[in-house]
């Protein structure tokens, strides 16, 4: 590496990267939660995955065609999963930060090289000479584009397995092209280590995306409206290099969190026999992200990766002679480290750090009987591990099907995993159902037309209970647009102005009428769209007048609505800060709220935060209501749930000084 790359090896890779890309005019976006906003992925699995519904044109594309953003990523399941590799290589991690910068069918291949060749060559002062770009099989042009910044020789051709990205089985796609820095002959030299090998010499830094199609359930690739730029920088891989280190893990990202390992165990870590302590540095990530992010350890669907993942990295610390809860308390180094990017976390540090010790302390309960009935079982086995022993392992001491094969894996052995599976699939069929979600339809109705037509419809449903209002257009059951729907039928409405209250914050959607037309049965919202859905009793024309009256039922859906922001507040007073809501229900019977902390509620608190509650409604405070800015909210004190999205503007509700 030259002189000049090591200039300023402490450079913020994050903000000198954010920074570049909006003096180039893109707008700054805030990494999206973990947890996707989309049916058909389990995590957030790169920096696109919040902008996919704009690249297949599904919403139409913000009024800045060009976006940047550091996003939170998670690859442990699904197409991209990484958790294999994960502390055997030096640069793979199940949690990760993605930059990336977008264009919305604005700029493509010509800027996007560009950009990416100034920001290494410049802004990181990578030596040119270190940098090789593979392009896919069939891209002439963008080998034309590389020609004009880099010789010939390191410009290669690759097919679609290295150089053509999808985000899933389904979803926006393209060909694309890779950077890759060489670490050096010197460094590496094995059969692998060559471009397109598996070796650690050539590492890839960055993915340009040329987004161009769409792929559907069948495998058929219908081009995007607009060609579009998805790129995605790996920020510990970035960092290694400008650390002038050969593994993610050296750097001063993972280190602090192996040196703390190495004060538990008393032993030195060294890179060739430390792999355990690079899954646990890595896993250590993933968990405390995720936990802060108000996923909780539990037995299917997204709980049950955290809790695979914190159950693999205790049994490396076990590995190393560990017999008592660790993890725990390397909690504080890693927020130490991220609170200022991520501000959550060190709010949520507490809580976290509880959580994760009470999950080590159950598993630790069994991990040694059950290690014990393994290695009892590995005297038996001659090449195929007990499918039955595997199971008795996952149901009986907690351990994960993926740990056993991971133990296995080391010792060359394979399992028998039918009937592992036979007698599993009862269980994986109900995480399935917990995570799958619906919402299919609704990946394909004709939203886009109808943003494009009316923009987003009013809510007025503040100022009254009923009004006039115009039927801008009717949707079939799958939203599908219809001129009519006709008595007996089933589907949704859009009114210019609608009284109806769409679901959310936990607040049930509003029933009622449709004066003489239909009865409304829900009111939920679709990207910016406020539908009703009606059962309809006599036809209903596009274009038609009407009376909309949302039923009496929601002033007493109101009444649980804001004795749920009375709650949330006593529980945060009572509790402490770190609560926060992980769901909540209000509707014309009851409300529920659901949050997190790490122990039962003591019959004190209990009482302390009943108390508060009763009081404040004896007090009859009245709600208050304005509407301000995000910022103007978030300086008054309001309260915000963690990945609930939020307008420009927001309506602030609040109950004198002791709710916001
Ligand atoms: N979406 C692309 C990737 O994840 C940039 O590699």
């Amino acid at each position: 590496m030259s002189q000049r790359a090591l200039k300023d090896r402490n450079m913020d890779v994050r903000k000198a990267f954010l920074e570049y890309f909006e003096s180039k005019g893109h707008a700054k976006v805030a990494s999206a939660p973990l947890v996707p906003d989309d049916a058909t992925l389990l995590f957030n699995n790169a920096g696109m995955v919040p902008f996919k519904s704009i690249f297949t044109g599904e919403i139409p594309r913000p009024e800045n065609p060009r976006a940047t953003s550091c996003q939170t990523c998670l690859r442990a399941g699904g197409k991209h999963n990484d958790l294999e590799n994960v502390g055997h290589t030096a640069r793979h991690h199940t949690f990760f930060e993605m930059l990336g910068n977008f264009s919305f069918g604005d700029y493509f291949k010509e800027d996007a090289i560009a950009y990416a060749w100034e920001f290494l060559t410049e802004v990181l002062e990578l030596p040119v000479e270190k940098l090789w770009v593979p392009v896919h099989d069939s891209d002439d042009e963008a080998e034309e584009i590389w020609k004009k910044y880099i010789s010939s020789e390191r410009i290669m051709r690759m097919g679609d397995k290295d150089n053509f990205w999808q985000m899933g089985d389904t979803g926006p796609c393209g060909p694309c092209s890779e950077i890759f820095f060489d670490q050096g002959e010197e460094n590496f030299n094995g059969p692998e280590d060559h471009m397109g090998g598996e070796g650690d010499r050539f590492l890839e830094i960055w993915n340009l995306v040329f987004m161009q199609y769409e792929r559907s359930k069948d495998g058929t690739l219908t081009p995007l409206p607009k060609p579009s730029i998805d790129t995605g920088m790996g920020l510990e891989r970035v960092i290694a290099i400008k650390e002038g280190k050969l593994s993610n893990y050296d750097t001063t990202m993972f280190m602090p969190m192996i040196n703390k390992v190495e004060e538990f165990t008393g032993q030195k870590y060294e890179y060739a026999t430390g792999a355990s302590y690079r899954v646990i540095a890595d896993h250590i990530r993933t968990a405390v992200f995720l936990l802060s992010q108000d996923i909780n350890f539990s037995n299917e669907g997204r709980g049950y990766v955290l809790r695979r993942i914190l159950r693999r990295a205790v049994r490396h610390g076990y590995l190393l002679g560990l017999h008592e809860a660790f993890m725990y308390k390397i909690v504080d180094i890693l927020v130490a480290q991220m609170k200022d990017v991520y501000p959550y976390l060190a709010t949520k540090a507490e809580t976290v750090k509880t959580q994760i010790q009470l999950e080590e302390e159950r598993f630790y309960k069994t991990i040694a009987s059950g290690i014990e009935l393994f290695n009892a079982e590995l005297v038996n086995t001659k090449e195929v591990f007990s499918g039955e022993v595997a199971f008795k392992l996952y149901d009986t001491f907690g351990f994960p099907l993926d740990l056993t094969e991971d133990m296995l894996k080391e010792k060359n052995l394979k399992l028998d995993s039918a009937k592992f599976d036979v007698l599993m699939k009862e269980q994986r069929e109900r995480a399935k159902a917990a995570w799958k979600g619906s919402g299919d339809a609704a990946n394909s109705g004709d939203f886009k037309a109808l943003l494009e037509k009316f923009g987003k419809n009013e809510f007025v449903g503040y100022e009254g209970e009923s009004n006039e209002a115009n039927v801008l257009a009717l949707l079939s059951e799958d939203f599908k647009i219809v001129d009519e729907l006709h008595a007996t039928h089933t589907g949704w409405v859009l009114l210019d102005q609608t009284p109806f209250y769409a679901e959310s914050g936990g607040q049930v959607g509003d029933i009622g009428v449709i004066e003489g037309f239909a009865t409304v049965t829900d009111t939920r919202k679709f990207f910016d769209l406020n539908l009703s859905h009606v059962e309809v009793k006599k036809t209903l024309t596009t274009g038609a007048k009407i009376n909309a009256v949302v039923d009496i039922s929601r002033l007493e859906i109101e009444k649980h609505h804001s004795a749920t922001h009375l709650l949330h507040a006593a529980l945060y007073d009572v509790l402490g800060e770190h609560i926060s809501q992980a769901g909540s229900l209000n509707d014309a019977t009851r409300l529920r709220f659901d949050f997190s902390h790490p122990k039962a509620m003591s019959d004190v608190e209990i009482a302390a935060v009943e108390e508060q509650v009763n009081y404040q409604i004896l007090r009859g405070i009245a709600g208050q209501t304005k509407e301000m800015s995000i910022d103007e909210a978030k300086n008054s004190g309001a309260k915000a749930q963690f990945g609930e999205k939020y307008g420009d503007k927001v309506r602030v509700v609040s109950f004198g000084d002791s709710s916001v």
